[in-house]
């Protein structure tokens, strides 16, 4: 399985606090069945400024290292989990940003109360920009909660649609849980990742949502979410689905 999304560069945002428990999240990940993970640390100006640059380059070199010496065999990849603001087309443009592996896809975030009207303006410059958007746990939003349409709209406009493990697994509430689920059946979901913060909760184990999908869904379900759609991220190559059903 392949991690799109998860906080295991250490002591640059709300994530790992150390190398050690980062080597300790990447075991687990490798151990529940994960071989690929790309990083993705916040990118929140004001709160966590982590733009692009070689200050990014050296933490992230320092991880990589780590884990080469723990002789952990997980490949490693660059991205950021980006909060959207009004100038991130120009930022994509000019690279200040790390996208997921360096391809046109990114990771964006919303604010749990963003105007919806803001997040299609954003995502629709991103998109007249040749970015194209993976949106991150839409579920846990609490307009999308109010309105999960939009979702649809998000992904007809071409975005990707990533959720979290942890919703579907009823850690982020009933309403993030039931709406995880109503996005899958409705066939609006790219993929599946940990956005894991730690190693006691939030973790980097894939194994328990690859099962929970076989058994609520199909194999063939999991593979497109958990495998398919993230390798085709890392290689910047469309992504696949089943047809959407609007809502
Ligand atoms: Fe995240």
């Amino acid at each position: 399985m392949i991690d799109i999304h998860c906080h295991i560069l250490p002591k640059v945002d709300d994530g790992s606090q150390s190398m050690e428990t980062s080597l300790d999240m990447i075991a687990t990940a490798y151990d529940s069945g994960v071989r690929s993970m790309i990083t993705t640390p916040h990118c929140l100006p004001g709160m966590f400024d982590n733009f692009a640059g070689d200050h990014m380059q050296r933490r992230w070199d320092e991880l990589y290292e780590a884990v080469h010496e723990a002789m952990i065999p997980m490949h490693l990849y660059q991205g950021m989990e980006i909060m959207a603001f009004d100038e991130l087309p120009d930022f994509l443009r000019e690279g200040k940003v790390w996208t997921l592996n360096g391809t046109f896809y990114f990771l964006v975030e919303f604010s749990f109360r963003e105007d919806p009207s803001y997040c299609k303006k954003i995502l629709s410059s991103c998109l007249s920009a040749g970015y194209v958007p993976i949106v991150a746990h839409p579920a846990r939003y609490y307009f999308v909660q109010d309105d999960p349409s939009l979702v649809y709209e998000w992904y007809m406009m071409g975005c990707g649609i990533q959720i979290n493990k942890d919703s579907l697994l009823k850690r982020n509430g009933y309403r993030a849980y039931e709406i995880s689920n109503s996005l899958l059946r409705h066939h609006l979901v790219s993929c599946i990742a940990s956005d894991a913060h730690g190693r006691d909760f939030r973790t980097t184990d894939l194994d328990e949502i690859r099962e929970f999908l076989i058994r609520e869904y199909d194999e063939e379900y999991a593979y497109m979410l958990l495998e398919e759609n993230p390798s085709r991220i890392l290689e910047g190559k469309s992504l696949v689905g089943y047809t959407s059903l609007p809502y």
